[in-house]
């Protein structure tokens, strides 16, 4: 088992080890003062892994109930938060018991959302059962649920307890799912490491989890200790996520969010070759790794309407948006460029 500390605003403790999900009741009484759990997961994992951990948490002396909603980012909007909340009220929670998200992102952004606003804040694990929530979002605790007309429009900053990430529950994540998730280690390896970069090459990530999981959250560590409110460094997370984001809204959310990181960063590369900041041996290595995980890399839509996505949904700082550049693997830089001069960076 590894585990990596996380000092935040809140500090807590990311374990990640094979079986973990069968000592979810012996480390919430670690914790403390917890006498009712509310699991919230969604439909698929609830089927998967709702029962066994429902059982093993009673089985640790306390009282639980279920909270499953329908899977999907459908269901990550205020009618499914506001069902989980008058129902944590309904059961009498109070600021000492404990909400557990046990699944992928939506879980645990709208579970995370509840905690941190449920009677002004109570206690939450995230227990991540996609490599996307193993890797990103169970870590650094970002919160929040869409609205009719824009993601992540309505959250906040709630860092959990504990995460708890047994890898051998990725075992039954859909292939496509897995991919996604590959898109996000991969931006990881870029970010930092050349060394990860063929780590990755010479092994699928799916016969390596606990190093790969390990590697990628000692990784978002940095940035979320150097800057846990998302106004400087953590901006490097969005590698491939400013030109991927155009690409899943153009798509009408047909590609998926891992297969348009996977584009973004594609595209990003070749616009540092054009614009003389990195070799096309880096650019040859980035598209060999994607390709190598099955995901995609050419970007279907015209540099005119990617650009009109990114201005309506980004905020420009000083009539610049911020992107990140590779220079080479293990290596980034923030370029600001003026709107202006968009065209000379999408559309690759
Ligand atoms: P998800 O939670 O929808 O999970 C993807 C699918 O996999 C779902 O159908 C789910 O039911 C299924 N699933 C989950 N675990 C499974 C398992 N072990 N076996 C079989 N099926 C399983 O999607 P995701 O990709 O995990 O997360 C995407 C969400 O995360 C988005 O809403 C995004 O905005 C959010 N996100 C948040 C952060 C953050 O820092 N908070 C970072 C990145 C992404
Ligand atoms: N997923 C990006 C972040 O946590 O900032």
């Amino acid at each position: 088992m590894i585990n990596i500390d996380i000092k935040n605003s809140g500090s807590y403790t990311v374990k990640i080890g094979s079986g973990l999900l069968d000592t979810i009741g012996e480390e919430i009484k670690v914790l403390g003062k917890v006498s009712k759990v509310c699991i919230v997961t969604d439909s698929n994992v609830s089927d998967l892994y709702g029962g066994r951990v429902s059982e093993n948490i009673k089985a640790a002396g306390f009282d639980t109930c279920n909270f499953v909603f329908p899977f999907g980012e459908q269901s990550k909007n205020l009618n499914v938060y506001r069902d989980l909340v008058e129902m944590l009220c309904e059961n009498r929670f109070t600021r000492s018991d404990l909400i557990v998200a046990l699944g992928g992102g939506v879980v645990g952004d709208l579970a995370g959302f509840a905690a941190a606003t449920f009677q002004r804040g109570i206690r939450y694990i995230q227990v991540p059962t996609t490599l996307l929530a193993a890797v990103d979002s169970s870590v650094g605790g970002k919160t929040a649920v869409d609205l009719t007309n824009g993601k992540n429009q309505v959250g906040c900053f709630y860092q959990p307890s504990l995460v708890l990430c047994d890898p051998d529950t990725l075992a039954t994540l859909p292939e496509e799912q897995y991919r996604c998730g590959c898109a996000e280690v991969i931006k990881y390896a870029i970010l930092r490491s050349r060394e990860f970069y063929d780590d990755l090459m010479k092994l699928p990530a799916s016969e390596q989890l606990e190093h790969v999981i390990s590697t990628c959250v000692e990784m978002k560590k940095l940035y979320v200790q150097e800057d846990e409110f998302d106004t400087g460094a953590r901006m490097f997370l969005n590698l491939g996520h400013t030109i991927g984001h155009a690409v899943e809204t153009l798509s009408s959310y047909t590609t998926l969010h891992g297969q348009a990181v996977a584009i973004g960063m594609a595209s990003i590369a070749r616009s540092a070759v054009h614009n003389g900041i990195c070799s096309e041996k880096t650019l040859s290595d980035i598209l060999a790794i994607l390709e190598k995980y099955g995901l995609p890399t050419e970007n279907p839509y015209p540099a005119a309407d990617i650009i009109k996505v990114m201005l309506s949904d980004k905020k420009l700082i000083g009539g610049n948006l911020n992107l990140i550049v590779p220079e080479e693997i293990g290596k980034c830089k923030i370029v600001a460029v003026k709107t202006e001069e968009l065209e000379r960076w999408v559309g690759f």
